[in-house]
């Protein structure tokens, strides 16, 4: 198979797997509570079919797995070549638990991948100074070949000035403004493109669903997501629509989606019908909601209403198990891009 960690920015033009078989062997996030209101304040009235579901799964945990599989071949020969091992720092601040965990999840993600992870670990009240001179350090650090800042960071500190801060050459998130800016230009060239964005589309290449001409839809404009998955998605060709919190009717707007991509936080927002039917749905929202029958209490909602959507979606990615873990293995993806430019191996 053809692997994404040579190419650039947001994914390989080379060879797909076909991966057309049903479920994919993925577990199944729980269904939505039906007759709910939804986020935007809009009853379920569903017009979808009662048949099986027939969407086919996209197995985002299962492509990780064989892109983190790629990574650790490709360090091992880097370390056996000229003895650089890729490095990733990571700034933390604050105790959000959310944050740990993605932190957590990152570190052992490197460790996998034999990737030398760094880290600080700075308290909520620090200020924004402090985070400034580990940015800094972590710039001139040898070792460090891409660097990442925890978002959300303090109220009290300037987000924009601290990712300003980050050298762009180890901008692995990709949320540098010079490289936002040139992922938004026709013809610009970011360094580094936005992970989880990225991972939308490496699944849908990776499915061979095709992106030229379609129209697509992204629910959500934020920095991280939905911004720059609509950019990503207009330099594949696609048509694209923008859906935010005071757009007015969104589901006629989703109806009309060959691709759908939601990145909201908004458990269950988007019914069987906002979905035209055969379309290709990207769930990025990543939610925790009490759940009592869960053995932890707890359990991760998407924004799309799953069972229901499954039955209208040519295919669909579930909620764990989608676009998260795609979301780590395009960091890694990135730092060792960074490492072999910064050492200028091939
Ligand atoms: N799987 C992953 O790897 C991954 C990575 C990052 C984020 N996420 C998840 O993705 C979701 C979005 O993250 P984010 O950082 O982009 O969140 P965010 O910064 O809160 O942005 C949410 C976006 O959704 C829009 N929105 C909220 N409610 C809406 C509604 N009812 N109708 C239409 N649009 C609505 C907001 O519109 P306005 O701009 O008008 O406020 C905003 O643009 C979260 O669940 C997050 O946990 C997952």
């Amino acid at each position: 198979m053809a692997s994404v960690i040579f190419t650039e920015c947001s994914s390989s033009t080379m060879l797909r797997l076909n991966h057309l078989n049903r479920r994919n062997g993925s577990y199944l996030p729980r269904p939505c509570v039906s007759l709910r209101s939804t986020a935007s304040g809009r009853g379920c009235t569903l017009s979808i079919r009662s048949s099986s579901p027939s969407a086919i799964v996209i197995n985002g945990m299962a492509e990780a797995k064989k892109i983190r599989d790629d990574i650790k071949t490709e360090v091992s020969r880097m370390k056996e070549s000229i003895g650089v091992v890729p490095g990733l720092a990571v700034i933390l601040v604050g105790e959000n638990e959310e944050s740990a965990t993605y932190v957590r999840n990152k570190k052992k993600a490197c460790k996998s991948a034999g990737i030398q992870s760094f880290e600080v670990l700075l308290p909520e009240d620090s200020s924004e100074e402090e985070v400034l001179r580990s940015v800094s350090g972590f710039n001139d650090d040898p070792c460090v070949h891409g660097i990442l800042v925890q978002l959300p960071l303090p109220s009290h500190m300037d987000e924009q000035n601290i990712l300003n801060a980050v050298s762009i050459e180890k901008d692995v998130d990709g949320f540098h403004p010079l490289n936002i800016g040139r992922l938004a230009m026709r013809g610009g060239k970011p360094l580094f493109v936005p992970c989880t964005p990225k991972g939308c589309i490496e699944l849908l290449h990776r499915y061979n669903i095709g992106i030229k001409g379609k129209r697509a839809v992204v629910i959500g404009r934020s920095n991280i997501v939905g911004m720059p998955a609509a950019l990503l998605l207009q330099r594949e060709d696609a048509t694209v629509s923008i859906i935010h919190s005071k757009t007015k009717n969104p589901e006629e707007i989703t109806r009309e989606a060959d691709i759908l991509v939601s990145a909201t936080g908004q458990p269950n927002m988007v019914r069987g019908s906002w979905i035209k039917p055969g379309a290709v749905v990207i769930d990025v929202g990543t939610k925790r909601v009490e759940d009592s029958s869960a053995p932890c209490g707890f359990r991760w909602a998407g924004d799309v209403c799953y069972e229901e959507a499954c039955k209208v979606a040519s295919a669909i990615t579930p909620v764990p198990g989608g676009v998260g873990p795609m979301t780590i293995a395009m960091l890694l993806v990135n730092t060792l891009a960074s490492a072999k430019k910064i050492h200028n191996f091939k």
